[in-house]
């Protein structure tokens, strides 16, 4: 599995500039970028000078691979990300999950900005994800068939369930529920919001989903975390713009740090146990 030479050359490249001994890697989606003022960082490169990165033709969209330490512990941060919706295939989107995998990186925390669903939620929330919805026709994975092993994708339980024990002992907020991908870009007509909460999703996003599939496909624990950017049901539905999305999760990325400050010391490097799986 991983025939795909591309992965190693772009590890090896990576390795020789300082992206090596990084034990989790963090995707960060719309409006967490900022998470990176948390760190002290040891390399940084553009996605366009890495090789066989997807190459961005939007400009505002180019994003940073990013190697850095928070509180001593070394990590690889994907600081903006590939979407489908950009015409990006689903190879493209998930590649810099691959390289990671072949980094050495056994723990990768997903994140970005989603849609509420369930009515008790608020904008600002914080949503663990337990498991999610691919109601788009097709696999995340589609074209990958002979890279990765067939699996059903999924999150790692450990990691949630003491994500959930350090937000109690802080008195953080912390929601938990199911995340439904649709493709975007645009948000979600009311039909379709009708229909995902009745298919039992609790946020739903344009993004996560492929790079997750991709993470549990090669035998890493994965967690996904959504902040709730605006709500896509209850009385008062403002329209949605990319801007209030980004003031919205800025506005969580230093409780998001904070949780993670705490957490990553105690789940970097094990790898993942038996019996760390939500089934599908
Ligand atoms: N739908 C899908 N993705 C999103 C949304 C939404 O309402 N808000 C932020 N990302």
């Amino acid at each position: 599995m991983m025939l795909n030479p591309r992965y190693d050359e772009t590890a090896q490249f990576l390795r020789q500039r300082g992206f090596d001994r990084a034990t989790a890697g963090l995707i960060l989606g719309t409006g967490f970028g900022r998470f990176v003022d948390h760190l002290t960082v040891d390399a940084l490169l553009p996605y366009p000078q890495i090789p066989h990165f997807p190459v961005s033709t939007v400009p505002d969209h180019a994003g940073n691979l990013v190697c850095g330490r928070l509180q001593g512990l070394r990590l690889l941060i994907m600081q903006g990300r590939f979407h489908r919706y950009e015409g990006y295939p689903p190879s493209a989107v998930t590649f810099p999950v691959g390289v990671m995998h072949r980094l050495g990186i056994t723990t990768l925390i997903v994140t970005n900005a989603a849609g509420g669903l369930n009515p008790g939620f608020v904008p600002g929330d914080l949503m663990v994800v337990d498991d999610h919805l691919v109601l788009m026709g097709g696999s995340a994975l589609t074209g990958l068939e002979d890279e990765v092993p067939r699996s059903i994708p999924s999150y790692s339980r450990r990691l949630n369930d003491m994500a959930f024990a350090l937000a109690a002992a802080d008195r953080m907020p912390l929601r938990r529920g199911v995340l439904a991908w649709m493709l975007g870009p645009a948000f979600e007509t009311p039909a379709e919001i009708a229909m995902l909460g009745r298919a039992g999703a609790d946020a739903v996003t344009m993004s996560t989903i492929p790079e997750v599939a991709m993470a549990s496909a090669l035998g890493m624990q994965v967690m996904g975390i959504s902040c709730i950017a605006n709500m896509c049901v209850g009385a008062d539905r403002p329209p949605v713009t990319h801007e209030d999305v980004m003031a919205t999760v800025g506005r969580a990325v230093d409780r998001f740090s904070d949780l993670m400050r705490r957490m990553l010391p105690m789940v970097c490097g094990q790898p993942p146990q038996k019996g760390d799986r939500f089934s599908g």
